[in-house]
């Protein structure tokens, strides 16, 4: 430890994931621990810009790791995108004597702290937070195996109607750039398909394996369709697939938001625990404009600036396996 903090910022920003109040309880505790003082951001850039900042008591985070959402709760915040706004900002944090500051949540808010700590010095640790699992420098974001989660026991759900009344469906997952929640949820709901946004279709090849797998007796099926899918959009596909599979019965359901809430797995909240507690060591450490994560187990910072603008790779395994168990 080189740098001696008295008062940090911790607030949650985007959309909520399943783990962020295992991750604000994890800052909370670190920072009582280091007798530093920890205050509360409420509503994420737009809090900071209005002074809805508090200082956090241990009740703030009692029972708190195994709840959904976000107790700071989350905006989006079109004011901070405005140098006025962050200049607001910057002097409400001022006038708490806030000296660092733990952001949690996902590229747009690392892009908003990225400019923030340019601007007025203001040192920075970002924690990934967000179902996507779209930020580059950590194996899994805050969230995602919760989500995923979420998607198998709809999907096992789906399953028992798509079998009993022998009908094709379709089902969205969340990931509006990226396939990782569909194309791991797709191997492990046994999925006649999966479309991700990373890869384009043939959609012959597409209803030829649809055939295929009624020839073999398959009587129903699931085909998972990411959010984010470039090629086409749920409705075309199903509406095109009855115009070429005019005797199935298609149903599309749309999974939405229900996966980003509910409480999170145990991994999800040992990942924001520990990424808690490396974010205070990080500020501790003199590291700034950086971004917490863990890969291979073990915690690194990545510059905001990779983060944001890397992307980690669908794993050919996975794509692989998908191909080969379809
Ligand atoms: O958190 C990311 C995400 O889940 C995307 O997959 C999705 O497109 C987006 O949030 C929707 O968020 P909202 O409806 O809150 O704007």
């Amino acid at each position: 430890m080189t740098k001696t903090i008295r008062k940090i910022g911790v607030m949650t920003s985007g959309g909520d994931s399943p783990g962020m109040n295992a991750a604000i309880r994890a800052v909370f505790k670190t920072c009582s621990a280091y007798q530093i003082t920890c205050m509360g951001i409420h509503r994420g850039y737009k809090g900071m810009i209005e002074n809805d900042i508090f200082e956090m008591q241990p009740k703030d985070v009692k029972q708190i790791i195994h709840l959904g959402g976000t107790i700071l709760l989350s905006e989006r915040c079109k004011e901070f995108r405005e140098f006025e706004g962050r200049k607001k900002a910057y002097e409400n944090l001022k006038s708490h004597d806030i000296e660092a500051l733990v952001v949690i949540g996902g590229d747009g808010t690392f892009t908003g702290a990225k400019i923030f700590e340019e601007e007025f010095g203001m040192p920075t640790i970002g924690l990934p937070g967000t179902i996507d699992n779209d930020i580059f420098g950590t194996d899994n974001t805050i969230g995602y195996d919760t989500a995923m989660n979420t998607v198998i026991e709809a999907v096992d759900k789906i399953r028992d109607t798509a079998t009993s009344h022998q009908r094709l469906f379709f089902v969205e997952v969340m990931g509006r750039d990226a396939g990782f929640i569909a194309l791991n949820t797709g191997i492990a709901s046994g999925a006649i398909e999966i479309l991700i946004p990373e890869k384009r279709y043939d959609m012959e090849e597409f209803y030829k394996n649809i055939a295929t797998g009624a020839e073999r007796g398959k009587i129903s099926h699931i085909v998972i369709v990411a959010e984010g899918e470039k090629s086409t959009n749920i409705y075309d596909l199903a509406k095109h697939t009855q115009e070429r599979f005019p005797t199935y019965e298609i149903r599309i359901s749309i999974l939405g938001h229900m996966q980003r809430g509910g409480s999170p797995t145990c991994s999800d909240r040992v990942l924001a625990s520990r990424l808690g507690v490396a974010a205070i060591d990080g500020l501790l450490e003199g590291k700034s404009s950086v971004m917490a994560g863990i890969k291979a187990n073990n915690v690194l910072y990545t510059p905001f600036e990779e983060a944001i603008k890397k992307h980690n790779e669908l794993d050919a395994h996975l794509i692989k396996t998908a191909q080969i168990l379809a």
